[in-house]
C-alpha cells in the first residue's frame, strides 16, 4: 500500500520536473500544512506572543504616575510563560520550507528567536521581572537584526552582539 500511494505523486513530479527532485514547497509535496507566510506568522503567531512580552516587563509613565508592567497574579505569569513559549516555537516555524528565506542568517536569526523565547520562558517561570526585561530586550534585537536584512536590506547588524553565544 506505502509503494502504491507512491505512485500518485511520483506521477504528479513526472509531468514538470521529475521524481527525484527534492521535497518542493507545494503544499501537496509537505508533510504538513502550511497557514500562511512569512507575513502571516509574524502578524497572527509572533507578534503578539512578543507583544504580550514587552507588555508585561518594564514601566510605563501614565497620568497618575509610573506603573510597573510586571504581572501580579500566578494566572499573569502563566499567561507570560505560554507566550514565550509561542515566540520560541515561532522560531522554528521561521525555518519551515516555504517560510524560510535561506540556510544562512535567517537561520542563524530564526534559531535566535527560539533562544531569546526560550530565554523569556524561564524568566516567566522564575516570576524574575529584570531577567523578563531584559530577555524582552534581546528578543527585540533579533526581530529588528532579520527585519534589517530581509525588508530594508541592509547588512547583518551586529546586534546579536556576545548574548548569541548563551
Ligand atoms: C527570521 C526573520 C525574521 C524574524 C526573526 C522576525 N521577522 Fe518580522 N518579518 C520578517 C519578514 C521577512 C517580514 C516581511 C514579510 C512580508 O511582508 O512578506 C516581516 C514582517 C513583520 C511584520 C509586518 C510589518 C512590517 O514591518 O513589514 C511585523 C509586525 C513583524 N515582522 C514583527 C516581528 C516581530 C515582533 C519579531 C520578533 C519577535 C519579528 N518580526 C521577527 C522576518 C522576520
Amino acid at each position: 500500500m506505502k509503494r502504491l500511494l507512491g505512485i500518485i505523486p511520483a506521477l504528479f513530479l513526472l509531468a514538470s520536473c521529475g521524481p527525484q527532485e527534492a521535497p518542493g514547497t507545494k503544499s501537496s509535496d509537505l508533510p504538513f500544512k502550511p497557514t500562511g507566510d512569512a507575513l502571516h506568522l509574524m502578524e497572527w503567531v509572533l507578534e503578539p506572543a512578543a507583544d504580550h512580552i514587552w507588555d508585561s516587563a518594564g514601566e510605563i509613565i501614565t497620568a497618575e504616575g509610573v506603573r510597573d508592567l510586571r504581572p501580579t497574579t500566578e494566572e499573569g505569569w502563566l499567561a507570560v510563560q505560554h507566550s514565550a513559549a509561542v515566540v520560541a516555537e515561532s522560531g522554528n516555524l521561521l525555518l519551515m520550507p516555504g517560510i524560510a528565506r535561506d540556510s544562512g542568517d535567517w537561520q542563524e536569526i530564526s534559531l535566535a528567536i527560539v533562544d531569546a523565547g526560550l530565554r523569556a520562558k524561564a524568566a516567566a517561570e522564575a516570576q524574575d521581572a529584570d531577567a523578563l526585561f531584559e530577555a524582552g530586550g534581546h528578543l527585540y534585537r533579533v526581530c529588528v537584526s532579520c527585519h534589517a536584512i530581509y525588508i530594508q536590506g541592509e547588512a547583518k547588524p551586529d546586534i546579536l552582539g556576545p548574548e548569541r553565544s548563551e
